[in-house]
């Protein structure tokens, strides 16, 4: 069987000084610290620690052998997004970046896929974008799941997804610029509590603002750590649909049974949290995902899955990679 990882990331070795090229501050820039080893900066701030799996191919490949992984998909480290920025400038990243992401695949294109970036704050570039990085090799696209304060469900949003979806162009959803994080500057709080809540809203945003029923059911859409805080709080949405017309006036149907129209990675680090995310979405809907090569991702990729004591082998299969193959079109 040919296993999949779905959620890697990569940053190129060096990419034009953006503060330069567009007279502002606070781009990201990679500070080569050692051999193999750098520092992905902000401005003049310290984002990151990195090593050379983010930009060179063989490394991965090296790793992923190790863990008898055959195909990974790369997607681009969000701080590149630059929704906040001018959009034809988040436009001219995305084209850099999908650019040196292909080139990072070169190495070996059957086992290194990537997924595009677009500059989401601009729809009718973001739709031109994604459907020149894939006519290029881009197997799908990654989003932030939210821009400034638009969530999934703002009109434009829904339209991109509806051009991704009438072209067969899988998506994943990505956390980003999380909220809350002004109460959160220490322990990575941002990362621990407000990206799985990210997550989590975004998908009831799709969900109760009825964005389900208006977008096509071609769409393939995929929240990253699994979908957050979604499988373990969705009885509790339930609960108040059932109670508050106020929940349920734009969502026509219970919740949780919008489960059939989005999938989730597995990266969520227990056994428990495994089986109660493959129980309520279904094996059919979790793909293997591990936010290689960074420190908060899985250390020994697919160990999770393998080693479930109580995944039957074939749940197992599908996650490793049958549901990847059909989601990908690979
Ligand atoms: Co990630």
């Amino acid at each position: 069987m040919t296993v999949i990882d779905m959620h890697s990331h990569f940053l190129p070795k060096i990419w034009p000084d953006l503060a330069e090229k567009f007279g502002s501050a606070n781009w990201p820039w990679m500070k080569h610290t050692q051999t193999g080893k750098a520092m992905l900066m902000l401005g003049d701030k310290e984002f990151r620690p990195i090593y050379q799996a983010c930009w060179d191919g063989a490394t991965r490949i090296e790793e992923m052998d190790k863990d008898n992984i055959d195909i990974q998909i790369m997607s681009a480290t969000p701080v590149l997004f630059a929704y906040a920025r001018p959009a034809q400038q988040a436009n001219e990243c995305a084209q850099l970046f999908n650019d040196l992401s292909l080139e990072i695949c070169s190495h070996d294109p059957q086992r290194l896929k990537t997924l595009a970036q677009v500059p989401l704050q601009d729809i009718d570039a973001s739709c031109i974008e994604v459907s020149r990085a894939v006519k290029n090799g881009h197997i799908g696209v990654q989003i932030g799941n939210h821009v400034g304060n638009k969530n999934l469900d703002d009109e434009g949003l829904v339209t991109f997804l509806q051009h991704c979806a009438s072209e067969n162009i899988p998506v994943l959803v990505h956390p980003w610029d999380m909220l809350g994080s002004e109460r959160m500057p220490k322990y990575m709080l941002q990362w621990l509590v407000a990206m799985p809540a990210e997550t989590q809203l975004s998908i009831m945003s799709l969900i109760l603002s009825g964005a389900f029923e208006r977008i096509s059911k071609d769409l393939k859409i995929c929240f990253a750590h699994g979908g957050g805080n979604f499988s373990f709080q969705i009885g509790r949405v339930d609960n108040a649909w059932r109670q508050r017309d106020i929940v349920r006036k734009d969502c026509p149907k219970l919740p949780s049974t919008y489960v059939d129209r989005f999938y989730v990675d597995s990266a969520v680090f227990s056994n428990e949290s495994l089986q109660l995310l493959t129980a309520v979405m279904g094996d059919d809907r979790v793909l293997l995902g591990s936010d290689y090569p960074f420190p908060l991702g899985e250390q020994s990729i697919g160990k999770l899955v393998r080693e479930h004591p109580q995944l039957a082998d074939s749940s197992k299969r599908k996650i490793l990679g049958e549901n990847s193959l059909t989601f990908f079109n690979l």
